[in-house]
């Protein structure tokens, strides 16, 4: 083991944070997702060197051709950034040797029993500690369970012989972002970091206050990781409840839609949740599962989060019966109809489908013999159910027993939907400005 003389470790962390000041600090973000690649670019355009490091050549290709392939990026901003050398991404780890700082952005979805999947997380770091070495700073930013940082990446790191917080800095930061949200991009939304030790969430501290607006310290890397699970928890939960609250209102025909807006009249101690189709994306539907589960092991059973994962799994099947009740009112059987979807992003104007209600709303109706064709601006083509589909254009509508409207993408002209199509499912009250007998609202 390697021990670092005392004037040594603090050169280390004086000469760090000199660095970062300077903005002379050479910057790395590991995964370049929607995550990371926003992230990267707010570092870049602060004036510190990046290098990105993905492990697909695709993204590699592209960043380094200054196309960008997440919707909040555009080629125009990234584009000058490597053309000047301020960014520039690789899938050669090596380059860590090189690099004063470590943002980890990799995915952490969950296995098919609900466990989290750590070996996103555990494979970057075995990479990173190949080529760690002193006077570094690392903050994980993928979402995870109350832990991870001190029990899974510490050790890792830590086996290189150097000290945490004198020779190295670790933090966690939850990373926030909401892609497609105009108002609130990387930059201005508050970033979380907490560090194993008060140096460690110091250093994390100055790093993200050169780059970012508002930087939130917390005294330890075990309540960042918990903001982001209580975050996500919260809206999961109230979404459930919003979501049986819907299927409550369908029961006593009561428009729900109208609840909830006069509801929201109230200037304190309400926040409107919508209901819709099902939850989607690769935050809210997972990372309550990352809380019940750790939390399992400690004895207690999270019942808030079963619950309404249990309400919100059932909304595709409320749907799909919504659907096959509007086609059995006007006299026809799902079974051999021509269903047409608008929307199949998990929400309005962006391009993921990962865990899209969309895609399990298709696959229930085509389980029950209908035809499916979608439109989606943001998504070209999918696969549903082992088949390749192509997005039409919105006229498609107009060849469709029924249109249900799972996304509500800015981009759709629901006047002429509304217009062209017979009848019309709406999960989200995208015609909420409309009255007609065609359309049934959720
Ligand atoms: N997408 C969101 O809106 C959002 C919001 C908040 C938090 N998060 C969290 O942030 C994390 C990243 O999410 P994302 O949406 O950016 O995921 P993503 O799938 O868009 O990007 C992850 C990237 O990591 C790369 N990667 C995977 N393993 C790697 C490895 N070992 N080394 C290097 N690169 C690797 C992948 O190729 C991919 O480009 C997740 O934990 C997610 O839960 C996501």
């Amino acid at each position: 083991m390697m021990i670092q003389p005392l004037a040594e470790q603090q050169l280390a962390a004086g000469m760090l944070q000199e660095k970062i000041r300077t903005r002379t600090a050479r910057v790395g973000i590991v995964g370049l997702g929607y995550v990371g690649l926003p992230l990267a670019v707010e570092f870049a355009r602060a004036g510190f060197d990046v290098t990105g490091i993905d492990l697909s050549y695709k993204k590699v290709e592209a960043v380094n051709a200054g196309e960008s392939y997440v919707g909040d990026i555009s080629g125009d901003v990234l584009g000058p950034l490597v053309a000047s050398k301020k960014m520039r991404a690789t899938t050669d780890f090596s380059v860590v040797r090189d690099l004063d700082t470590i943002n980890i952005c990799v995915p952490t979805p969950l296995r098919k029993t609900k466990d989290p999947d750590m070996s996103y997380i555990v494979s970057a770091c075995q990479e990173i500690a190949r080529f760690f070495h002193a006077g570094m700073l690392v903050i994980l930013e993928s979402t995870t369970y109350p832990g991870t940082t001190e029990e899974v990446v510490l050790p890792m790191l830590a086996k290189s012989g150097l000290q945490v917080g004198k020779d190295f800095f670790l933090c966690f930061s939850p990373e926030r972002v909401d892609p497609g949200n105009p108002k609130y991009q990387t930059i201005n939304i508050p970033k979380v970091v907490g560090g194993v030790t008060a140096a460690c969430t110091e250093m994390g501290r100055l790093f993200y206050a050169q780059a970012l607006e508002t930087v939130v310290p917390v005294s330890s890397t075990q309540v960042a990781e918990m903001v982001k699970l209580l975050e996500n928890t919260y809206r999961m939960i109230n979404i459930g409840l919003v979501n049986e609250i819907a299927l409550m209102c369908d029961r006593i025909g009561i428009n729900v839609w109208e609840v909830i807006d006069a509801a929201a009249t109230k200037p304190f101690g309400f926040m409107p949740f919508y209901p819709g189709p099902g939850l989607g994306g690769h935050c809210i539907p997972i990372d309550p599962f990352y809380l019940s589960w750790k939390t399992k092991q400690a004895g207690i059973e999270a019942r808030f989060i079963e619950l309404a994962g249990y309400i919100n799994g059932q909304m595709p099947h409320f749907v799909a019966d919504k659907v096959q009740g509007a086609l059995n009112d006007v006299g026809k059987p799902v079974k051999g109809t021509r269903i047409h979807v608008m929307g199949v992003a998990y929400k309005r104007d962006i391009d993921d489908v990962r865990e899209s209600p969309a895609l399990d709303v298709m696959g229930l109706l085509v389980r029950r013999g209908a035809t499916i064709t979608y439109s989606d601006p943001h998504v070209p083509s999918l696969s549903l159910e082992g088949e390749e589909l192509k997005a039409q254009p919105e006229t498609a509508a107009g060849a469709a027993d029924c249109v249900v409207i799972v996304t509500d993408h800015s981009d759709f002209d629901y006047a002429a939907l509304l217009q062209r199509a017979p009848l019309i499912v709406d999960t989200r009250n995208a015609l909420k400005r409309f009255s007609s007998p065609k359309i049934v609202r959720l």
